[in-house]
């Protein structure tokens, strides 16, 4: 029989569930509820799905318990704003239901607390988090060549720096993302992928965090005195001098955008192109970490959000040599229609140098999709109903989401605190075993 799914957010990102649920994987799957606090986009998600898919009940967020009651979902895929995440995971778990949710698990170490407190309780229901890049072919080959490899025999330290550019980067400071009650901030929202990815790579976990971080580039100075933007306006939409702008974004110009957004502004005033040189923005844009692993691997960690290129470079140094990789993704405007993180195999590079060898590039394996062939590998994950083997261990539990955002919380609190926090200050240690 197919499996009952309700899916709470009707943004960008939940289109990809959306559509996979309406259409490839329709055989062994049904989408019975949609729900999100804009009643617009709600409508829009609904529109949006084949004319012959049977008709599906929305619900606004206030009757998200409704949703659950009603439509009798066996699982749920919460897809909504970051913050708003470890509600409705506590409510699916406490209705017993398979909870699938989006990265960040939540922006706060007192909701994973929660998340992970109420999971210990509810003993039938489970918690999965769609760590898509752990699904894409390069990435995988990374983790196999570490661990089932051994490749460098023990890790004992990395140097990973994530470049985001001025129009991947520049786009989160004109959404939500924006303020760190919403997003935890990019150590939480964008770095969650990047921490899951070290801790699942190395086999470790993270132990302590040391963090600074400012914002150096999204400024009002940056905009009146490095690019003379003087008079504009709060938003995009009706700027004066939007013609100068190199960063404009005219949401009216394209048909996702607009649809998505524009036209949905009504329903509860969520502006999508707010100006990226505000001074409401309170996320840093420029970050630095060291962080100490279980294994006693240490990692040296830079995010910057304001670059010419978009992509990363990680080097593992072991005792038995040094893996470097490197991957240059396309860059892309978050729902504009454009496959997001898309890699081309030429702009992949992974080389292995044996200690004591001359370095060997590496065939790099390879898939085209979204987010580096990762997405569509991870829906087959979900909503096929034979579980495949998972020898690379990509299937992602409560505490590989735990984890890997509390890299990022230690460092937002490490920054406001001037001193290193220990992952044990946020979360009781046998919450996390
Ligand atoms: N894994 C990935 O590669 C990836 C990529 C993009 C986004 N995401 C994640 O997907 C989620 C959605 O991001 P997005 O890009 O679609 O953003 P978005 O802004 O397009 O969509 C967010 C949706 O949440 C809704 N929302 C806000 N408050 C709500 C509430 N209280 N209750 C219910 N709905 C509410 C908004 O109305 C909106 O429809 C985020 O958690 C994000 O981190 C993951």
């Amino acid at each position: 029989m197919a499996k009952r799914y309700a899916v709470v957010g009707v943004g960008s990102r939940s289109t990809m569930y959306t559509k996979a649920l309406a259409n490839d994987y329709r055989q062994h799957a049904v989408l019975v509820g949609l729900c999100d606090n804009n009643s617009a986009r709600l409508e829009l998600a609904r529109r949006s799905l084949p004319a012959d898919h049977p008709e599906v009940p929305l619900f606004s967020d206030a009757d998200f318990g409704a949703m659950l009651r009603q439509t009798k979902p066996d699982a749920l895929i919460v897809v909504s704003k970051d913050v708003t995440h470890s509600g409705y995971i506590i409510a699916g778990l406490e209705a017993g239901l398979e909870v699938i949710t989006e990265k960040p698990l939540t922006t706060d170490e007192h909701q994973c607390v929660k998340i992970l407190e109420t999971l210990g309780r509810c003993k039938g229901s489970s918690l999965r988090v769609t760590f898509n890049y752990r699904y894409s072919p390069p990435r995988s080959q990374i983790r196999r060549m570490l661990q089932m490899d051994r490749c460098i025999g023990d890790i004992t330290s990395l140097d990973f720096n994530w470049w985001l550019d001025t129009r991947h980067g520049a786009d989160y400071f004109r959404r939500w993302h924006r303020n760190r009650v919403n997003s935890g901030s990019l150590l939480v929202h964008k770095a969650t992928h990047h921490f899951d990815l070290v801790n699942w790579w190395i086999g470790s976990h993270p132990v302590e965090v040391f963090a600074q971080g400012r914002r150096a580039y999204y400024t009002p100075q940056t905009a009146d005195e490095v690019l003379g933007l003087s008079g504009r306006s709060d938003r995009c939409h009706t700027c004066k001098v939007h013609d100068k702008c190199p960063f404009f974004l005219d949401l009216a110009a394209n048909e996702n955008l607009k649809t998505m957004y524009l036209d949905c502004e009504h329903a509860d005033g969520y502006l999508r192109d707010r100006c990226i040189f505000s001074d409401q923005i309170d996320i840093w844009d420029t970050m630095s970490l060291s962080v100490r692993y279980a294994s006693g691997a240490l990692m040296s960690y830079s995010l910057n959000a304001y670059l010419p290129i978009e992509g990363y470079s990680i080097a593992f140094n072991g005792n038995r040599g040094r893996l470097e990789h490197k991957a240059c993704e396309n860059t892309y405007v978050s729902g504009d229609g454009s496959v997001p993180g898309e890699l081309a195999r030429s702009n992949v590079s992974t080389t292995l140098i044996p200690a004591f060898e001359k370095p060997r590039s590496v065939e790099i394996e390879h898939s085209a999709g979204g987010h580096g062939g990762g997405d569509a590998l991870l829906l087959d994950d979900i909503f096929l109903p034979e579980q495949s083997a998972d020898p690379l261990g990509r299937r992602a539990s409560q505490l590989d989401g735990a984890y890997s955002i509390l890299v990022g919380i230690a460092a937002y609190r490490s920054i406001d605190a001037g001193r290193p926090i220990r992952v044990d200050e946020l979360v009781r240690p046998e919450l996390l075993a």
